[in-house]
């Protein structure tokens, strides 16, 4: 049986089972690649989505759980044909990742700052305590984010 999902504003229908974990759904079916499928066991973070504004790692909610909750993905964070706040600072930042860590940690950082906008270093290091980054490092994205914070 197919499954509704309001995916960036869109209704897409999937028709994988719904047991299938959201991140194959968006990676697979409808090429929204942004989300990594790194561990698979909620661990990493790369897989980061939000569901109702809210991140969660997409590799552990089958798509039949989320009902009419709304899926936005890294895509959606630059879908106005701008870059979001955040974007803009880590370019500003010269914050070069390799691309397999960093959009969870855009989406959890966008989560977090919406809740938290003035954060300090600390909370924001805080936040990010379930994205691994394999190669390259933090610190660059923290300054980014903390002066996001402070503008
Ligand atoms: S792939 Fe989902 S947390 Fe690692
Ligand atoms: S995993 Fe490559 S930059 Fe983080």
């Amino acid at each position: 049986m197919p499954t509704i999902l309001t995916i960036n504003g869109e209704q897409r229908v999937s028709s994988r089972g719904p047991m299938t974990p959201l991140v194959d759904v968006l990676r697979d079916e409808f090429f929204l690649t942004g989300a990594k499928s790194v561990c698979r066991e909620g661990v990493c973070g790369a897989c980061t989505v939000h569901l109702d504004g809210q991140p969660v790692v997409s590799c552990l909610v089958p798509i039949g759980t989320i009902g009419e909750r709304e899926i936005c993905t890294v895509e959606s964070l630059a879908a106005a044909g701008e870059p979001s706040p955040l974007q803009q600072v880590m370019e500003e930042h010269d914050v070069v990742q390799c691309g397999m860590c960093f959009p969870g940690i855009l989406m959890v950082l966008t989560g977090f700052l919406r809740e938290r906008p003035h954060a300090d270093r600390d909370e924001i290091k805080a936040a990010l305590a379930g994205n691994v980054c394999r190669c390259t490092g933090y610190e660059r994205l923290v300054d980014a984010a903390v002066a996001l914070a402070r503008a």
